[in-house]
């Protein structure tokens, strides 16, 4: 088990900076997050590693790792408890990504969900490698750390089956190094679906304009791409599993996230009302979660050389645990230690 020094067991969590980050990002990973940080050892990281699977432009991939860190202590992640930092800042990520590549068999890289729908949308010559091996990277993100828990939206469960299975075949092949990670998902959340089209999980590289609501959106503008979701002809508001209900469902989802009801009372709560009445309710309920967070991202922003000493602490703490990790697997896969 990963326990630091006060025994607590330890999480490992991470978001991509390529693009901004949307409320599916904080209800199924970051209020998580912030939720579980007192009762373990948790370390959040800017995988922008992961970021580069697909090209990003030099500027605004360093601007967006500044924003999500920032965005991470504004939604509550404090970094005198949660240990923060910037994946690229330790480079035994790249290092053990790069054993664990060696040992992963291609049938399972290419059975990852994610990489099939990703490679469908590209011609088969212009996808990029990383894309493939992203799954060995994010293993050697949670492997580094003894991860016990690993708190994140549903579509990140196969990745985290095929951490576990990896770091198996590590141990079984070179002695017991790597602790097995367990996934953890929002009750409510996990899976939050685009506004326009409510059958496809909501993504920050979507560009249509009612897609997603970001974090930092403005809040009248928030509120109207709620109040513009896309429904269903019934008119009765409940949760359904139900292609042609998702639209309802995933406002009840948004509005149950955030209120931590439970399905029965959220329904008693909007029985008699009709639509508008529902996406009202969502659209204040995320309009006065955006609220605060966005204070206090903006006041952090402003806060000169705050953030980067928050980092720069962050990746000394890191880089002590990877590093120790990295050294025992490197000692284990058989590697000459320097002199
Ligand atoms: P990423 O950057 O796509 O998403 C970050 C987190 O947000 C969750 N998420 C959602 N949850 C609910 N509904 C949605 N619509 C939604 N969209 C995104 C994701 O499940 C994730 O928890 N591979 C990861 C990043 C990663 C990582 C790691 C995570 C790299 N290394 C190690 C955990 C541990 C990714 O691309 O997430």
């Amino acid at each position: 088990m990963g326990a630091d020094s006060n025994n607590k067991p330890r999480v490992l969590s991470g978001i991509q900076p390529s693009g901004n980050l949307t409320i599916g990002n904080y209800l199924g990973a970051l209020k998580q997050w912030v939720e579980v940080q007192h009762d373990y050892d948790c370390f959040y990281c800017v995988v922008d590693l992961h970021a580069i699977t697909v090209t990003q432009d030099p500027l605004e991939l360093r601007q967006k790792t500044r924003e999500s860190a920032a965005m991470y202590i504004a939604a509550g992640i404090d970094p005198e408890v949660s240990t923060i930092f910037v994946q690229s800042h330790v480079p035994a990520h790249s290092e053990l990504a790069w054993m664990l590549t060696c040992m992963a068999p291609l049938g399972w890289l290419q059975r990852m969900t994610q990489f099939k729908d990703k490679s469908a949308k590209q011609a088969q010559e212009s996808i990029g490698a990383g894309l493939l091996n992203y799954p060995s990277l994010m293993a050697a993100d949670i492997l580094l750390y003894h991860a016990d828990l690993v708190p994140v939206g549903d579509d990140q469960n196969q990745h985290l089956e095929f951490t576990r299975d990896l770091a198996q075949r590590f141990n079984h092949l070179y002695g017991e190094t790597f602790t097995l990670p367990s996934v953890m998902n929002p009750q409510a959340g996990a899976r939050i679906m685009g506004l326009d089209i409510p059958t496809a999980k909501m993504s920050k590289s979507e560009d249509s304009e009612n897609h997603a609501v970001f974090l930092l959106d403005d809040l009248a503008r928030a509120r109207k791409k709620i109040m513009r979701a896309v429904t269903d002809s019934h008119r009765d508001i409940r949760f359904s599993d139900q292609a042609e209900r998702a639209g309802v469902n995933n406002l009840l989802t948004i509005y149950q996230a955030i209120a931590g009801e439970r399905n029965e009372e959220i329904e008693a709560k909007f029985a008699g009302c009709g639509y508008g009445d529902l996406k009202r309710a969502v659209a204040d309920s995320v309009v006065s979660t955006l609220e605060p967070l966005q204070e206090r991202y903006y006041q952090l922003m402003n806060e000169a050389g705050y953030l980067d000493s928050v980092l720069r602490l962050g990746r000394e703490k890191a880089a002590a645990i990877a590093e120790a990790t990295l050294k025992l697997a490197q000692e284990r896969m058989g590697f000459l230690a320097p002199s």
